[in-house]
């Protein structure tokens, strides 16, 4: 197995980071911990590019040097990427003494060997984006990459010759048509940029001071993209050969999103060219989450916050939705209500729904314990190649940088799963004695399947694939540890002890994606497999199928509005020995303290879900009427919590 190099941009600490920095962030997480776990020697290098005129003034506006102002911001962002499980080896930020000395070493070779020179320069710089461009490269006399507006800039300056090296690297580039990926991105690069010709490059900046130091000319300090870039080799120990250099350089992917490809494909390659180092294997520019009014940016101040998300709906949900929701590439638009659904279909009711619904057969119809197969027949076949043909399809995926795919293709074993468990209907094998070796068969492939799932998980999701081996019984699996040993049919050892537990993702009963019905009957099409026992209220049932229903009397404590939300009032109840939360849509019908002190009917064996992100823990009943009047369920005389209601 190879090696693996992968780096993110280092972002600037303007400002706390946002979910577009998580998004790259993830993405290159999950591409680092997918190529560990199949045996790559991997290092993903992320960090903070902490120079510069935008952090200078933004420094400036909050009173304080930019040095304390990068501090608190780079705390921060080592705790966003600690919250979100963020496996890189090294954080590189650009204010270090390793980076600094490497930087300006580099510069006075660049100077020595006569690739970098003084002169004059005279046009236009775009702070928020750190750019010189030229008058004929402006849109609307603006910058034309955000649209904002350019400083003319004159002033002694360094230049750099990227005209050298541009036959060079556009040689290059046509005779590697993966080195800049998408492909509309590298088209770009060739048609906007290369073909026209390249000027060469200012590398110093004179009118400011927060940057690294022209070494053998102090009043200038290095162009903040060229201190950036370099990190990508710094952080390895350039320019002294090192076991890390040695054993990393060329880096095998670049990950960013587009607006900084031109950065990365054409000055930093000339600058590796200059230094005669080899180019990195392959730049990749993917899309912006934008918001429904525009792009997200930190000037902007129109920013999703990650760590809200993450406490609202768990880590694993956030990096589903970031890995799975946009075609890897394009841009894409931000919706909570998207992230909501896509939790709700792919991880509560195919995930999560497979999981609990296996596990209670199991339990069930087997004590509890994975039974010994029986021979496979055409259909568990099925299911076995289905896993077969995802794990190969995950593969092709993310050689190809499709991270959605690479979901999607881990999902339709979910979906296949849940299916298969349909067709077979396992509560009717059991029915039948004579069946017994059949019905272990199919339990212990849909176990089987699962653990598999879990396994091809892990480089995605954090906690989810360790709750899938818990509940399955078989512990804490090292899942970086003999990749395809582990993904092998029948890994999962008869006799085992299963552990089943809470659905590990309840559903979020979002009123406004409830609103939205047309949305999640749109998205269920696509996406889930029938809901199981969808149509099952007004068919009839046995009187076994109502006892399955624990109605219990419970005392109302304490009763309050549950905040944002007109019609949900939040209970706490007792329900015989225990206390409850329990979340209800009543706030139209009952005041608070009208509530206390009631007796009511609670549904005690309703799975836990939570509703605007508040824990309910059953469900009171109430009858409504076409006209929308709504009365409690209570007992006609008072009885006493806890009490059993049939
Ligand atoms: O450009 N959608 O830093 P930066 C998707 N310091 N990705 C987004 C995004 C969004 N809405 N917003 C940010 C810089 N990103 C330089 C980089 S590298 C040598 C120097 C991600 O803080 C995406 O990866 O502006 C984008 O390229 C990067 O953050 C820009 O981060
Ligand atoms: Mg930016």
């Amino acid at each position: 197995m190879g090696k693996y190099y992968i780096t993110t941009p280092i972002y600037y600490p303007s400002d706390n980071l946002h979910i577009g920095h998580a998004y790259t962030t993830v993405i290159a997480d999950a591409l680092a911990r997918y190529y560990r776990q199949r045996g790559h020697d991997v290092r993903f290098l992320t960090g903070t590019d902490e120079h510069g005129q935008k952090i200078q003034r933004k420094a400036e506006s909050v009173g304080t040097t930019p040095q304390e102002y990068v501090d608190g911001i780079v705390k921060n962002i080592k705790e966003l990427w600690s919250k979100l499980q963020i496996s890189y080896d090294d954080f590189i930020r650009t204010t270090e003494e390793r980076h600094e000395k490497s930087v300006q070493q580099i510069f006075e070779r660049l100077y020595q060997q006569g690739d970098i020179y003084k002169s004059e320069y005279e046009g236009w710089y775009c702070t928020p984006c750190e750019a010189f461009w030229l008058e004929r490269q402006l849109k609307d006399g603006k910058c034309p990459d955000c649209d904002r507006p350019v400083e003319l800039v004159k002033e002694e300056s360094y230049f750099f010759r990227l005209s050298k090296y541009a036959d060079r690297l556009l040689k290059h580039i046509e005779e590697n048509p993966e080195f800049i990926l998408p492909e509309s991105r590298r088209n770009e690069m060739i048609n906007n940029f290369l073909k026209p010709g390249l000027e060469d490059l200012s590398v110093s900046r004179t009118t400011f001071s927060w940057g690294i130091k022209v070494p053998f000319d102090p009043k200038h300090v290095i162009y903040v993209w060229i201190d950036a870039l370099s990190n990508y080799i710094t952080a390895l120990g350039y320019p002294e050969k090192t076991e890390l250099m040695e054993q990393y350089w060329p880096a095998d992917l670049h990950l960013m999103a587009k607006e900084i490809v031109r950065f990365h494909t054409i000055i930093w390659p000339i600058f590796l060219m200059a230094l005669d180092l080899p180019l990195p294997k392959q730049i990749f520019g993917h899309g912006w989450l934008v918001l429904e009014g525009g792009k997200m940016s930190k000037s902007k101040g129109n920013v999703i916050d990650p760590l809200i998300l993450i406490d609202k709906y768990g880590l694993d949900a956030i990096r589903y939705y970031l890995l799975r929701e946009i075609p890897f590439g394009s841009d894409g638009v931000y919706t909570e209500e998207a992230l909501v659904l896509r939790l709700n279909t792919d991880l509560a009711n195919d995930l999560g729904n497979l999981l609990h619904r296996t596990l209670s057969m199991i339990e069930k119809f087997n004590g509890g314990i994975i039974p010994v197969p029986g021979e496979y027949q055409a259909i568990d076949q099925q299911l076995i190649q289905q896993v077969k043909e995802s794990i190969q399809e995950l593969d092709s995926s993310i050689a190809k940088l499709e991270i959605n795919d690479a979901m999607v293709a881990i999902f339709k074993i979910v979906s296949r799963a849940n299916k298969y468990i349909d067709e077979v209907a396992p509560w009717s094998l059991a029915k039948q004695p004579e069946l017994r070796e059949r019905l272990n068969t199919v339990l212990y492939t849909m176990a089987e399947t699962i653990r598999i799932t879990g396994v091809l998980l892990a480089p995605f999701l954090i906690e989810t694939p360790q709750k899938i081996f818990e509940q399955l019984g078989v512990g804490t699996v090292d899942t970086n540890k003999d990749y395809f040993a582990l993904i092998k049919w029948g890994g999962l050892q008869p006799g085992t002890q299963t552990r089943k537990g809470n659905p590990i993702f309840p559903r979020i009963e979002e009123e406004k994606v409830e609103e939205d019905k047309s949305k999640v009957n749109k998205e269920a099409k696509e996406t889930a497999t029938p809901p199981v026992e969808k149509d099952k209220a007004t068919a009839e049932i046995t009187i076994d199928d109502f006892m399955k229903i624990d109605l219990r009397v419970a005392k109302v404590l304490e009763a309050e509005k549950v905040e944002g939300s007109d019609k949900l009032l939040k209970l706490k109840v007792m329900v015989a020995e225990e206390e409850r939360q329990i979340v209800a849509g009543i706030a139209q019908h009952y005041q608070p303290e009208q509530l206390v002190g009631k007796e009511i009917v609670v549904v005690a064996n309703l799975k836990p879900a939570k509703l605007r992100g508040v824990l309910s823990q059953g469900m009171l009943l109430a009858a409504s009427n076409e006209q929308g009047k709504l009365a409690l369920v209570c007992p006609e005389q008072e009885i006493g919590t806890g009490a059993k209601v049939k």
